[in-house]
């Protein structure tokens, strides 16, 4: 085994070397021709129909578990004996609701809101707790994320759960925080020729030549991948960044999370992560028809319960092709595959959609850094094997699955994985209709940036709503009751103050969960916003990242007074009273709302035959005011020094983004001048640093012609192999 690996991927055995201390970057790459289950006693693949659902049986263990074990004492915690919202908690006979909470994406911009909401639900934030908030977390038994809602999710699960504010800022030990203050692309500052910077793309680079030398087709979406994990995952601080001393969280796989201490004592919920897909030869650079599959991936299982898939596949093994469930023979198997910096990059994977408008950039785009950005990124991307350049290609698990026929890429033996807002859908709450969750009560924490003022309106869960009605009431709980259109959402205001939805069900059990939405918007006192920033801004000076989770904090523990700026005292207790609600339907007879209760629904929730208006909501500021412009014009000072003034921030991120994509089409469409492109390699060889000349990750010049590895070339000829 060992053996055979050995003569077609040198690169493997390296990775044994250097497993034995910190890791190495390399540990991105997946591990091919791995031995498979007998399929025929342990399938790989579960499908079963959206009438009949089931859980995998290790997530229901899980939640069940801790639903009966670990959350009765946390509501215990969090409301006492239940008397200030006028229930006594012992008339609830220990059966608590089941509430999951779905955070959107939206780039930093949305890991940061994401997090603002957790810290303010979480009983181990002080302020929280004092207000009544804190403690939601601690009953709540799911948390789903997509794109930069991802990131937090799969930061939170891969450091062990910490409280949002050593998670965000670290705590001068094992947590580094997340360092928002080196950006994304451009870590070192905005000149990629640096050295810092060279050394890192070298990194990067060399993670996903790793990978694409296992023969599995890399795209844009690995090195995006890669860059998300320096600051999401553990193994990267200040002095490290830069240097190849760990492995920068390469490696460390999302199957992995029950490892976790904090998931063996059941002391966190059940993560999932969403991505999109488009479908397969369909090429869309647009956004997606609802139809497209949507996918969801937890520690167990990567699949879809859209009634045209109703399959699910083992963690464990994605990345194996698979025929009708059987892989092509038994030493077949990839492992190592559900790499979490390379689920959160999938997640994120928004190419795709920003094709044309990069296109559009570099045609403008004739200065002379921009041409250095992208002939740069030529000798970095010539590298690479890709099948598609501009989604995350995934080896398909469902190729060809009996009983399967409308599952729109049946035929094809990869997905095209794409961001998890590309049907426009940007809080992940579907997962949390499906039926076999039978969840009670779904919270939407919103960071779209839907209008021009960078707030949402409404149009996610207004879209997921559509979506469960015209194409999922077969697998998925109806939505509640919601505003007609968008800007019904933004006239009566309930897109700008935490707002209950589903409060007045008529049967029992009622017919769809209470949900619970907490949209990114203006602080309720009427300060200046500093939470509503682009998606495409890709660094946050600390304190602006520190005003901005503050400032989320307050808006949600403080919900809203009508025609007031003033936080509501008793929000806290509305919460409990949302939270506990669908429990009252459990006990026979049905147990009474309470006074108490009834007044925070008169005040929360969207009643459909009594709308609110948005002027109950005086004095919100509206326009993004910079924090800390300080910080952004340091920035400035050292740009202008180093003649790249175009490269910053907002504009900078998205060109750099805009630059790698645009590329890509332009690579297909036309020959390079190949005397710049030789220039442009030795500029860059001779800014190698030494790890990677020591550990070179190509062994020379390739012809600029050929744009797959030597290697995998190879491999792909070979009779039998299917990558
Ligand atoms: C797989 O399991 C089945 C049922 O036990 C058995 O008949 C078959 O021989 C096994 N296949 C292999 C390759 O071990
Ligand atoms: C539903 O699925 C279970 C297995 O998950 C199976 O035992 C049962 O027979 C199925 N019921 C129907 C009606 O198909
Ligand atoms: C709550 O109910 C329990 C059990 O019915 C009872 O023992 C207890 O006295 C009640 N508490 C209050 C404050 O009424
Ligand atoms: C980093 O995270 C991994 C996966 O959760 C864990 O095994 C490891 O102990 C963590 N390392 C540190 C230094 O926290
Ligand atoms: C491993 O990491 C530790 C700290 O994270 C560092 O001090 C040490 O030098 C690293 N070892 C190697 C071989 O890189
Ligand atoms: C999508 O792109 C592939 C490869 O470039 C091409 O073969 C195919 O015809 C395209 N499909 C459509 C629908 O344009
Ligand atoms: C994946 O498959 C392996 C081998 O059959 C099995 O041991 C493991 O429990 C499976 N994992 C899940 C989450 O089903
Ligand atoms: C997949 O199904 C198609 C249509 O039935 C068939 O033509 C093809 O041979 C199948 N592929 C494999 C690898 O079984
Ligand atoms: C609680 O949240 C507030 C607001 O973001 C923050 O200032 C404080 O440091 C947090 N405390 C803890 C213990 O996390
Ligand atoms: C409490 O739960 C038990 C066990 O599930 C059930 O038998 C009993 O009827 C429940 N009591 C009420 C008041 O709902
Ligand atoms: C409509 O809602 C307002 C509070 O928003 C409340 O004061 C009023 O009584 C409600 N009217 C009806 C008919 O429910
Ligand atoms: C399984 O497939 C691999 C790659 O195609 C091949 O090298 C190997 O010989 C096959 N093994 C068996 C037992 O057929």
């Amino acid at each position: 085994m060992l053996l055979h690996l050995h003569l077609y991927l040198p690169v493997l055995a390296f990775i044994g070397l250097v497993h034995a201390n910190n890791g190495s970057v390399t540990d991105y790459a997946p591990l091919i021709n791995q031995p498979c289950p007998n399929v025929t006693t342990d399938p790989l693949v579960r499908v079963f129909s959206p009438r009949n659902q089931s859980l995998h049986p290790r997530e229901e263990a899980y939640v069940n578990t801790r639903l009966t074990t670990v959350i009765p004492n946390e509501w215990k915690n969090w409301v006492g004996d239940g008397s200030a919202i006028g229930y006594n908690l012992s008339s609830f006979n220990n059966s608590f609701p089941k509430i999951g909470l779905a955070i959107s994406g939206g780039g930093y911009r949305a890991a940061q809101y994401g997090a603002g909401v957790l810290s303010a639900l979480d009983a181990r934030n002080e302020s929280a707790k004092a207000a009544g908030t804190g403690g939601f977390l601690q009953v709540s038994s799911y948390l789903s994320g997509l794109s930069g809602g991802s990131w937090i999710t799969g930061s939170l699960y891969m450091n062990d759960f910490p409280t949002i504010k050593d998670l965000v800022y670290g705590n001068g030990g094992n947590l580094s925080g997340w360092l928002l203050d080196l950006a994304l692309a451009t870590p070192d500052g905005s000149n990629i020729f640096s050295d810092a910077n060279q050394h890192w793309y070298g990194s990067i680079l060399w993670s996903v030549i790793a990978k694409g030398k296992t023969g599995i087709d890399t795209s844009l979406t690995d090195p995006w991948a890669r860059m998300i994990s320096y600051h999401f995952l553990n193994q990267t601080n200040r002095n490290d960044f830069f240097t190849n001393d760990s492995a920068h969280g390469a490696g460390q796989l999302w199957s992995n999370v029950p490892l976790i201490p904090s998931w063996q004592q059941h002391l966190v919920p059940f993560p999932i992560i969403q991505t999109d897909s488009r479908p397969v030869g369909s090429n869309l650079t647009t956004s997606l028809s609802p139809t497209a599959v949507v996918y969801e991936i937890t520690p167990m299982e990567m699949g879809s319960w859209d009634p045209n898939l109703s399959a699910m596949m083992n963690l464990t093994y994605i990345g194996t092709h698979l025929t009708d469930g059987e892989p092509d023979n038994d030493t077949t198997c990839v492992t190592g595959f559900d790499e979490t910096g390379f689920m959160m990059g999938t997640s994120a994977s928004l190419f795709n959609q920003i094709l044309d408008f990069a296109h559009n950039t570099i045609q403008g785009f004739d200065n002379n850094d921009a041409k250095s950005i992208l002939l740069m990124l030529n000798r970095q991307l010539s590298e690479l094997r890709t099948r598609a350049n501009d989604v995350a290609n995934w080896p398909s698990p469902f190729h060809n699955l009996t009983g399967k026929d409308n599952f729109e890429d049946l035929s094809s033996k990869w997905l095209e994985l794409i961001d998890g807002a590309s049907n426009h859908e940007n809080v992940p709450l579907g997962q949390h209709f499906v039926k076999a969750r039978g969840m009670d009560v779904v919270v939407g924490i919103d960071a779209s940036a839907d209008l021009h003022t960078g707030w949402p309106n409404g149009s996610s869960p207004y879209l997921s709503a559509a979506r469960i009605t015209d194409l999922l009431q077969s697998s998925h709980q109806p939505a509640p009751p919601l505003p007609g259109n968008t800007a019904e959402f933004v006239s009566t205001g309930v897109n700008m103050r935490p707002t209950f939805f589903g409060c007045f069900p008529t049967q029992n059990p009622p017919e769809y969960p209470i949900m619970i939405y907490f949209p990114n918007s203006p602080p309720l006192n009427g300060d200046n916003p500093v939470s509503n920033t682009g998606t495409f801004k890709l660094d946050y000076t600390p304190k602006h990242t520190q005003l901005f989770l503050d400032q989320v904090h307050a808006n949600v523990i403080g919900g809203f007074v009508p025609n007031s700026n003033s936080p509501d005292p008793n929000f806290g207790k509305c919460l409990q009273c949302v939270a506990i609600d669908r429990a009252r339907y459990r006990v026979n007879p049905v147990l009474a709302r309470s006074e108490f209760c009834s007044a925070c629904f008169q005040q929360y929730c969207f009643d459909p035959n009594n709308l609110t208006s948005s002027a109950q909501l005086p004095g919100r500021k509206l326009a993004f005011v910079d924090p800390d412009p300080q910080g952004v014009s340091a920035v400035t000072g050292f740009l202008s020094q180093s003649k790249v003034p175009i490269i910053l921030g907002f504009v900078g991120a998205a060109l750099i983004i805009a630059a790698i994509s645009a590329f890509l089409i332009w690579r297909k469409r036309r020959q390079m001048r190949t005397a710049v492109y030789q220039k442009v390699i030795e500029l860059h060889d001779e800014d190698e640093p030494p790890f990677i000349q020591h550990n070179r990750y190509s062994d020379g010049p390739r012809s600029a012609s050929s744009y797959e590895l030597e290697r995998v070339q190879g491999l792909s000829h070979a009779p039998g192999q299917h990558f």
